[in-house]
């Protein structure tokens, strides 16, 4: 006797065929070519979970953990224990072509290499080229690999996209005393034979159709790093990723960099090598590519400038043929805001002038995320919409009228004034706390950079103040001050300090090495110093 059944997929796609007596709804499936993701065959691991949307069954075994009593209420099934008793159908909350193809595939491969990161995380590699065909698996699924020597098996999510060599990656939690864990960690070496079965698993990249949120834990970041992979080649229509990852201790990073690499590597490689691991640069907006980078321990060899350099996440800006010479503009802008006094991040400029490193402004040291919002979303206005006037108000309100705070407000447009920086727009300033409901305060300085010595900017300011988007006047400036509430000595002081700081820095910058070959510190001197109101006869180019 046979029933016939139909299973209904996520993309509307239906299989349907006929199930023997007694029959196993999964080894049925199987039979007729449809490769229902599965694991345990046990009713444990909820791979093959459906529900019945019509029709009488029966399941031999179901793990109390897997599905409970309000699951089975729901008629939710486990296919690898499922006989159906009647003609019947089924719905499965993914897409028909998870379960086309050849279906999962043994593979023999040999270990190429395994590295330690840590006591709790490893990264094994495996090169499975002898294999006579691709093996295809969707980004975020995992394999099943027979530990060496033993006959147990343990999952892992492939880091990686497929490809065409078979090269496989994952990280691996350490185990005080796993099976896997003891074999990579006492007996593992290079060539040794494993095997493996893949892919498995109902976890994996869907359609990119809007902004993506990744939460990923210790070694689970395997599976998002494949995701990655993933998007960093298909672009996925520019939707913003965010990648947020947590480990329980700084030294189980994984894949991250050290901070004397970053500096001290050619950048061009570099940076594309970081926007390939990290594939971050769609989520951090602004006019250079940027990479936000893992630092994977403290750094061996420290820059002299700094002799702390705690363990943190960095970002990673650089430079491209639009804006020649913009990493080390950025560096000059910075340095001068530190030389003043105002509150700005640790940052850095590699050794070839290329890229500009800083550290995360939204963390604590110990790398606890701080809130921020961004003026843009505070005042609700696009990035060059609006004027320095709202965002005063916003930084009056958001900080319940803290002086303090309207002070620093006040340093930080006059030193874009000073240093003819066009781009203090509404998403370059914002508002940190660790609490929402506790105190707030304006962010540090960060994104400075002298947009007055490219021609194809349009020489003005990014937001208007007192109705003009022309740099102002000192007198004007003076008179913003005064809409703060600060006093004139005080706000004099603040511009004086700025000068004092701007000259003491490009005295210092003309004799760095990388400042020495170009003309990019007589230019940078010649838009800051030039006197007066700069005519405004370009156009405006949007960014
Ligand atoms: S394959 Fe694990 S519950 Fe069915």
């Amino acid at each position: 006797m046979t029933h016939k059944v139909a299973l209904n997929f996520s993309d509307g796609k239906t299989a349907f065929f006929d199930v023997h007596s007694n029959e196993l709804l999964l080894d049925a499936a199987l039979r007729n070519g449809v490769n229902i993701p599965l694991d345990c065959r046990e009713g444990v691991c909820g791979t093959c979970q459906g529900r019945c949307e019509s029709g009488a069954y029966t399941q031999d075994y179901v793990d109390e953990e897997t599905l409970s009593e309000d699951d089975l209420a729901q008629r939710k099934m486990l296919s690898c224990q499922t006989r159906v008793q009647s003609d019947a159908s089924f719905y499965f909350d993914f897409d028909s072509s998870l379960c086309q193809g050849g279906g999962t595939l043994n593979v023999s491969a040999r270990v190429e290499a395994v590295e330690l990161v840590s006591e709790t995380t490893a990264i094994l590699r495996i090169d499975a080229g002898a294999h006579d065909r691709r093996i295809d698996f969707l980004p975020g699924q995992y394999a099943r690999l027979k530990v060496p020597g033993t006959d147990e098996w343990r999952s892992y999510s492939f880091a990686h996209h497929p490809n065409e060599h078979n090269k496989l990656q994952f990280l691996i939690r350490l185990l005080p005393d796993g099976a896997m864990s003891n074999y990579l960690r006492d007996r593992c070496a290079t060539g040794d034979a494993i095997e493996f079965e893949a892919p498995l698993g109902t976890f994996y990249l869907r359609q990119v159709e809007r902004p993506l949120v990744m939460v990923a834990g210790g070694t689970g970041l395997s599976a998002f790093l494949g995701m990655l992979d993933d998007i960093s080649e298909k672009k996925c229509a520019g939707y913003p990723v965010q990648l947020y990852y947590g480990v329980t201790h700084a030294r189980d990073l994984c894949e991250g960099e050290r901070l004397d690499e970053l500096l001290s590597s050619p950048s061009g490689r570099l940076f594309e090598r970081l926007i390939d691991r990290y594939a971050l640069g769609s989520g951090i907006s602004g006019v250079q590519p940027k990479a936000v980078v893992p630092l994977a321990a403290e750094a061996a060899s420290r820059p002299a400038e700094h002799t702390a350099l705690p363990l943190r996440t960095v970002i990673v800006k650089a430079e491209g043929d639009d804006f020649p010479g913009l990493a080390r503009n950025e560096y000059f802008c910075m340095s001068v805001a530190k030389e003043a006094a105002l509150e700005v991040p640790d940052f850095w400029l590699s050794e070839d002038g290329k890229l500009f490193v800083m550290s995360r402004f939204d963390r604590e040291a110990n790398g606890t995320p701080l809130g921020f919002e961004d003026m843009s979303v505070l005042t609700g206005k696009a990035k060059y919409e609006g004027s320095y006037e709202m965002i005063a108000k916003a930084v009056d309100i958001y900080t319940r009228s803290d002086p303090e705070q309207k002070r620093r407000l006040f340093e930080r447009i006059a030193l874009s004034c000073l240093l003819r920086d066009g781009d203090a727009h509404m998403k370059n300033l914002g508002i940190l706390y660790i609490d929402p409901t506790g105190p707030r305060r304006l962010a540090p300085v960060f994104d400075v950079v002298c947009t007055d010595i490219y021609p194809e900017l349009d020489g003005r300011m990014a937001l208007s103040l007192n109705r003009s988007k022309t740099f102002p006047l000192p007198a004007e400036l003076l008179a913003f001050a005064r809409r703060l509430e600060l006093g004139a000595a005080a706000s004099e002081a603040i511009m004086a300090r700025l000068q004092d700081a701007y000259h003491t820095v490009a005295a210092r910058l003309a004799s760095d090495r990388r400042f020495g070959e170009d003309d990019l510190l007589p230019r940078i001197r010649r838009a800051v110093e030039r006197p007066g109101v700069k005519p405004v006869t370009r156009p405006k180019v949007v960014r």
